[in-house]
């Protein structure tokens, strides 16, 4: 049940009251190719459990702890509207059991109903059983666009890029650059597609052991506490605005728009890899139909 709901909604009171404070905050900042993460994010909750460490190579890791009092989040300073944002990711070793770290796309506040979501959320497991990455899309409030992923590594040894590439064409999620989901913008015969809203990147490691192992069944183990994920190499390549005889990301061609151009790796990732997705879930869609862009035109 509650897997169903947004990323955002494991926090959502102290998203609120931050967001409330972070208002002035909520002009789009310049890209910025820096190293120092601290620079291009900045805590969203749970503030004291959020620390940053630089290593030899210079490159600063955020680290996210959960423990028995709260978990943590943050968000990207800089919010746009259409980009790719791209960040390196290293999840809870060995018993992650009732954990989830997330990697998610989200607008400041507004109201319900213009509520729009991208979302990798990774589900933990008791140690050496894999991790779930669940995936979510949610445009103008309304989500039920799952998809679920068995990686083909193990997430928790070492750091990989989690990719969201999204133009006014399509929205491409990427691990370590194998695309693993495009969603197209297909309004025009009326599937819902964001558009509208300026999205920041957020981060979170919390407690959902409510539904996220084994479908609940298993719980986080306090005695393993505390709880670490750690984030690194984020980068965000916005879109260019149009200038006249420019092409702007939003201009390309559809063989360029990433369907042709990443469909044979599409295609292999999701025969080895797909656990879920909700376009193939007739049974749950029996009494309304499958979603439109379940459905080929
Ligand atoms: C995970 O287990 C390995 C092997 O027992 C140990 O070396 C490592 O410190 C553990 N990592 C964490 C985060 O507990
Ligand atoms: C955890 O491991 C079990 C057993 O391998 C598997 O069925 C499940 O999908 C894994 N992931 C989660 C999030 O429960
Ligand atoms: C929780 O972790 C402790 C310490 O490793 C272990 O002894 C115990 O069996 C674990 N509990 C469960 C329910 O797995």
């Amino acid at each position: 049940m509650a897997a169903w709901l947004p990323a955002s909604s494991c926090c959502h009171p102290m998203t609120v009251v931050a967001a409330a404070l972070l208002l002035t905050a909520m002009v789009a900042a310049p890209p910025a190719a820096v190293a120092l993460l601290h620079d291009d994010v900045e805590p969203m909750w749970g503030a004291d459990h959020i620390s940053f460490h630089t290593g030899g190579d210079g490159v600063e890791t955020l680290a996210l702890r959960l423990d028995r009092d709260h978990g943590s989040g943050f968000r990207s300073k800089g919010a746009y509207r259409f980009a790719r944002y791209d960040i390196d990711l290293k999840l809870v070793a060995n018993d992650s059991a009732g954990t989830v770290t997330t990697v998610y796309l989200t607008p400041d506040l507004v109201p319900p109903e213009d509520h729009d979501e991208i979302d990798l959320e990774f589900l933990g497991n008791v140690t050496g059983e894999p991790y779930t990455l669940h995936t979510n899309i949610f445009v103008n409030g309304v989500g039920n666009r799952e998809q679920q992923f068995r990686l083909w590594f193990d997430p928790a040894k070492d750091f990989h890029t989690y990719s969201v590439d999204w133009n006014p064409r399509r929205i491409i999620m990427f691990i370590d650059g194998t695309p693993i989901r495009v969603y197209k913008n297909e309004a025009a015969r009326g599937v819902p597609f964001p558009t509208l809203r300026h999205l920041r990147l957020d981060g979170s490691l919390w407690n959902a052991d409510d539904w996220a192992t084994q479908g609940g069944r298993v719980k986080t183990n306090w005695t393993q506490a505390p709880f670490y994920a750690y984030y690194r190499n984020f980068h965000v390549t916005p879109c260019a605005p149009s200038s006249p005889g420019v092409a702007s990301c939003g201009d390309e061609q559809p063989d360029s728009a990433g369907f042709d151009k990443h469909g044979a790796a599409l295609h292999k990732t999701r025969a080895e890899h797909l656990l879920y997705d909700y376009c193939e879930d007739q049974n749950r869609f029996k009494n309304e139909g499958l979603p439109k862009e379940c459905t080929a035109h």
